[in-house]
């Protein structure tokens, strides 16, 4: 074991290293693991675009988008060089935008300080943006091969169940011992084959409800499994429920021009563009208010012409309820300079919140939008 000869505050049994843990979930990887689109060469860069939108995302949604991403911005430098629109647009149906904006600020800073090569070090790839714990050890084990742990959702899981621990893993504190414990596990060699192995029994074998005890390569060793109680672990808080938020969407049309507006430079999809969207203070929301609006915000005078199906996006913390006016352009030129009238055809170039991309699917299934610009 890597970690042997060191002083831990949580222990690893000593069945893990007697009958040899990490040679049995290697030698069920080198068997079993997924071609993955990030998985054909060591490249750090790429390693990093893919643990990046790994984060919270399937690998089935993040494959398409890595494939496009790699092929646009094929080196550190590309990204670095790139227009923040550009990068917004990759990341465009993805979520979670401020990993996009921080792995591009990232891209910046291995440019300027680092020569274009993403740095092997604990202490250097920490001090990039949108980098954390998890990300330093996935990058550093998987590129480099260094025994750095890399814990996420599914490597705590795993481990949970091992162990029988019934630590909330909701709680920093689970995933710092967790993340000991994965240390004493590890291989000095193979450790990035070794967490990618740990990540691939949470996303194939040990699933959260129904895990596949009977097939798993380290049976031998579950503590929750001898107990029959690995169904009842992780032990997670309830997350708080998103707050929901009402808001109205006006999509204003001048001739063939729709009007959007980028969003802030900071907070919930920040610098995305957007159909203008007024927060619902009151409950009694039509035309007369919408046109009220739009005058008293946007400077335009507008006529509401019809209400389009409602969207729903829940956040992580916030759940849109979207109700969608059509509105034609009357008079008066925005008085905000974030917005702006585009045309279908260049329409294209901005990145959206997938809400407003729906949107625009309504719009096209009417007619009013050219489908092929949608
Ligand atoms: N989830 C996060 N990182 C991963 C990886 N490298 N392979 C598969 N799933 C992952």
């Amino acid at each position: 074991m890597a970690a042997a000869g060191k002083t831990f505050a949580y222990k690893l049994p000593d069945e893990f290293a007697v009958f040899g843990f990490h040679r049995d979930l290697l030698a069920w990887y080198d068997q079993a693991k997924r071609d993955l689109p990030w998985r054909s060469n060591r490249d750090p860069y790429r390693v990093w675009v893919s643990e990046i939108m790994l984060q919270q995302t399937r690998v089935e949604t993040v494959k398409p988008y890595f494939e496009n991403f790699i092929a646009k911005f094929p080196t550190v430098e590309a990204l670095a060089d790139a227009a923040e629109e550009e990068v917004l647009k990759a990341w465009e149906g993805l979520g979670y935008y401020s990993r996009a904006r921080n792995l591009h600020r990232a891209a910046r800073e291995v440019k300027a300080s680092y020569g274009g090569r993403v740095p092997d070090t604990l202490e250097d790839i920490s001090r990039l943006a949108g980098i954390g714990p998890y990300t330093a050890g996935a990058i550093l084990s998987i590129a480099y091969d260094k025994p750095e742990p890399a814990v996420d959702g599914n490597v705590m899981r795993v481990f949970a169940r091992l162990l029988l621990l019934e630590d909330d893993i909701g709680k920093p504190k689970a995933r710092n011992k967790i993340s000991e414990l994965v240390r004493q596990a590890m291989p000095q060699e193979r450790a990035g084959d070794f967490n990618q192995a740990l990540m691939e029994l949470g996303a194939t074998i040990c699933l959260p409800r129904s895990p596949h005890c009977l097939t798993c390569p380290v049976f031998d060793y579950c503590l929750a499994r001898k107990e029959g109680v690995q169904e009842l672990l992780p032990v997670k808080g309830k997350p708080a429920q998103p707050r929901p938020v009402e808001l109205v969407v006006a999509v204003i049309r001048r001739g063939d021009r729709w009007l959007i507006n980028k969003r802030p430079a900071q907070g919930l999809l920040a610098g995305l563009w957007e159909f203008p969207m007024f927060e619902q203070e009151h409950r009694l929301v039509d035309a007369e208010w919408l046109a009220a609006q739009t005058e008293a915000r946007l400077g335009l005078t507008v006529a509401v012409e019809e209400e389009l199906p409602p969207v729903q996006h829940t956040f992580s913390h916030i759940a849109w309820h979207l109700r969608v006016f059509r509105c034609d352009w009357l008079a008066g030129e925005p008085t905000a300079e974030t917005a702006r009238f585009v045309s279908s055809e260049e329409w294209g170039k901005y990145a959206f919140p997938v809400a407003h991309s729906r949107i625009l699917a309504h719009l096209a299934q009417s007619g009013l939008f050219p489908a092929v610009h949608a």
